[in-house]
């Protein structure tokens, strides 16, 4: 690996607000990604799957001290002194058997699969595709997005993960004392705003204080039992630093009014009674024992790169055969992809607040893809609302009669993390074979064609 090689020399020679740390070689797994053009074929671009800064050792720079030790800002480099806690500690590289032992992150043939417990104990990861020392951005409005996803292993509770976030290419390298960058998985955002980030523009988030917003889109949030995938829009496209109330936060009662679309316009079917399409078997229309290929078509109102985005559409492929998403009908809206019409509908039968349009809408949602959105490939649980919103009954205390608060077939009583990381380390999921470009360029009927058979 020539070029992380040359990089982490290149890092060596930074001295003062050093935040890269000297123990490790950064060796990140390559991931080969095709850009496609109707007729022409498919070129390969090389990447590299970076893993996110906050599962990296964190440790004073100029030795072997802790910075960050089980959950906790160790006191003394950081204690109230933010800005002393971001220059004297670093955040280290991961070398390649790290990627594999310490993160269960392994290359396999087309891509990675994550695994969610480490042998070393470590919990879920999350990566960013980075090419050079920037992270590579998607611009996806008027083209295709394309992955083969084998999601058989994931029970319910569990995330497999597949979205864009409006990060910062470099990943906020230069802000404040962030020396360290796209590298070493700085600068991640979402529409959740979260706090749990370590280090937001180049500062220690010393009491989580901080969230850092951007907007986001969903491709693919799985297990073996449910599917979704979902637009969130913010006021800005961010990457933004939230404090108070901009920050949304749930449990302080202020989920609608903080810059974010929390909930973002999901399409998930069954929400809508469609029990049918997606699951183990071969009675399920797309059947989550079996690797699927995943297209979202991101479609302008003109068919051009200049138009707005109007339409989200999902199509599958499985076994050769290509499989249109299921219709779902609610009031005011039959169709199988995410439109306005379809968020505003969807809202009012769920009775949700439409936060989503309020927000900029799709429209907002084409702006960011226009503009480049770094992609995410992770693995997690949920400790606030245990996958509940996904693939059981949510929210907990309503009605499953009630339109929409049905999500999927878990019953939810297994999907701890206490009980999850036990029974399910060994549970892996599988992200192949990314594509990007023209509408129709990525798939068609018949045997997947990959890579250089494909040129
Ligand atoms: C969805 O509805 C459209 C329009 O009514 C119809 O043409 C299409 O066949 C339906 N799709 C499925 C999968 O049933
Ligand atoms: C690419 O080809 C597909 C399949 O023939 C077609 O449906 C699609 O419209 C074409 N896309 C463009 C951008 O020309």
């Amino acid at each position: 690996m020539p070029l992380a090689r040359l990089l982490f020399l290149c890092s060596l020679g930074l001295v003062g607000a050093q935040q890269v740390g000297k123990v490790a070689k950064e060796e990140p797994p390559v991931v080969v990604v095709q850009r496609c053009v109707n007729g022409s074929g498919c070129v390969d671009e090389e990447t590299f799957a970076t893993l996110d800064a906050n599962w990296r050792w964190t440790h004073d720079a100029e030795g072997y001290q802790n910075c960050f030790l089980e959950g906790e800002w160790t006191p003394t480099f950081c204690k109230d002194d933010r800005n002393m806690c971001a220059s004297k500690c670093a955040v280290e590289g991961v070398d390649a058997q790290g990627y594999a032992n310490s993160y269960g992150v392994k290359s396999i043939p087309g891509g990675l699969e994550l695994q969610f417990v480490s042998g070393r104990g470590n919990v879920g990861s999350r990566l960013y595709l980075r090419e050079g020392e920037s992270y590579k951005m998607f611009k996806l409005k008027n083209r295709e997005f394309t992955l083969d996803v084998d999601a058989s292993a994931l029970p319910c509770g569990l995330n497999g993960a597949v979205y864009f976030v409006a990060m910062d290419a470099d990943g906020q390298k230069g802000i404040g004392d962030n020396e360290a960058g796209a590298v070493y998985g700085t600068g991640y955002c979402d529409a959740q705003c979260p706090h749990d980030i370590k280090w937001i523009e180049g500062e220690a988030n010393l009491d989580w204080t901080y969230g850092t917003c951007c907007i986001e889109m969903d491709i693919w949030e799985a297990n073996s039992m449910a599917t979704a995938y979902t637009p969130h829009t913010c006021d800005m496209f961010g990457p933004y630093r939230c404090e108070g109330t901009d920050c949304g936060d749930t449990e302080k009662g202020e989920r609608f009014v903080g810059v974010c679309d929390k909930d973002g316009c999901d399409m998930n079917v069954y929400r809508f009674g469609v029990k049918d399409f997606y699951g183990p078997g071969p009675e399920f229309a797309v059947d989550t024992t079996k690797p699927m290929t995943v297209v979202t078509q991101f479609l302008t109102a003109d068919g051009t790169d200049e138009g707005d985005l109007v339409e989200i559409r999902r199509v599958y492929v499985q076994d050769g055969k290509v499989i249109q998403q299921a219709n779902v009908s609610v009031p005011g809206f039959d169709g199988n992809s995410i439109t306005d019409e379809f968020c505003k509908a969807q809202k009012a039968a769920f009775d949700d607040p439409d936060e989503f349009c309020a927000k900029g809408g799709l429209k907002k949602m084409g702006e960011a893809l226009d503009r480049g959105m770094v992609l995410t490939l992770s693995l997690w649980d949920d400790e606030v609302t245990e996958m509940h919103w996904l693939d059981s009954h949510f929210p907990r205390d309503e009605s499953i009669s009630k339109p929409g608060v049905v999500r999927g077939p878990c019953d939810g009583e297994k999907s701890n993390p206490e009980y999850l990381r036990q029974a399910y380390a060994q549970a892996t999921v599988k992200y192949t074979n990314i594509m990007h470009g023209e509408i129709g360029s990525t798939f068609s009927e018949g045997p997947r064609r990959l890579g250089s058979m494909f040129v």
